[in-house]
């Protein structure tokens, strides 16, 4: 048997011993002004990206471009995920401002509203659907419109024989467990998994990673509004004892954003304490 399992290459042992280095890559993060979006800004500008923190509310995007280390080098724009002209005047700016599309994306905006799957109104199970999914559009079926113009971007720059990228998408453990009163939420973080699934097929061999990952309760304003009650039950059934932090999900993003996760593709994670294991 060859020896070369057993020893560390020298190679290897330079690569064990660096941190993540994002330095030269445009990171572009939805839904960054809050929560778990907006540990994963500020992680990603930690290790060396330049981020473009978007939101669909701008004060809050600039206040996690404010809570930076040198936020000269990162931007806070505004972008709501179901506007296709506002996702690609994104990608425009973020271009022009630096000089290159995104390599790095997140998608993490994503919204929750609680109804009885029997008494839920069209209109709440389309706008979870959107914002989070946004599979309405025949020509963008099957596809998150950041996704797209995000791929079209980087795949035309790598035409020159520039740049590999990764996206890291937000699916939740309520997409494999389901939610009781979040039917439709459930459904579209399920059909992430399969959306990443197909895109991480279609785009390995052109050099982008897709993965993703599934929290589970985390401390966040999505979950500050849950009744304490219930906050409760839920810890009891979470063999760690508690709900997650944003950070615990944002170090996991990065790392599937980064060259120790080279060999991941459409891979699905669940940061959970446990929770539906
Ligand atoms: N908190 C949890 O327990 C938990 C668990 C699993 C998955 N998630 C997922 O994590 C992601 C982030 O959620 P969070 O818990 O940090 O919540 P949060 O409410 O703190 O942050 C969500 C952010 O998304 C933004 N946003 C909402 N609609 C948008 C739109 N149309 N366009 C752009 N931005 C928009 C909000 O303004 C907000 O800043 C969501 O996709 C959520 O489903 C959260």
């Amino acid at each position: 048997m060859s020896s070369c399992n057993t020893q560390l290459n020298p190679h290897y042992l330079k690569v064990v011993m660096a941190p993540n280095d994002f330095s030269g890559q445009v990171a572009l993060v939805t839904g960054g002004g809050s929560g778990i979006g907006r540990a994963t800004c500020l992680m990603l500008a930690r290790d060396g990206a330049r981020v473009v923190v978007t939101d669909i509310n701008l004060e809050a995007a600039r206040e996690t471009l404010s809570l930076m280390p040198n936020h000269v080098d990162h931007l806070a724009l505004e972008m709501d995920v179901t506007q296709q002209s506002a996702v690609e005047g994104v990608i425009a700016v973020a271009q022009e401002r630096f000089g290159e599309p995104p390599s790095l994306l997140v998608n993490n905006a994503g919204i929750a509203r609680g109804s009885l799957c029997h008494l839920m109104e069209e209109k709440d199970f389309d706008i979870v659907v959107n914002v989070n999914l946004k599979v309405d559009k025949l020509e963008a079926a099957g596809t998150f419109l950041v996704s797209q113009a995000f791929i079209r971007a980087l795949l035309k720059d790598s035409e020159a024989g520039k740049r590999a990228g990764a996206i890291v998408n937000m699916s939740s453990i309520d997409g494999k467990s389901g939610h009781e009163k979040h039917c439709q939420y459930s459904a579209t973080k399920g059909g992430l998994v399969s959306l990443t699934k197909s895109c991480a097929a279609e785009l390995a061999k052109k050099g982008i990673r897709v993965n993703c990952v599934l929290p589970g309760a985390i401390d966040t304003r999505m979950t500050a509004a849950v009744d304490p009650e219930m906050r409760k039950r839920q810890h009891e059934r979470t063999p760690i004892g508690r709900t997650g932090r944003p950070e615990e999900v944002a170090e996991v993003i990065v790392f599937l954003l980064s060259w120790r996760s080279s060999y991941m593709v459409g891979a699905c994670v669940e940061i959970t304490g446990g929770l539906h294991m």
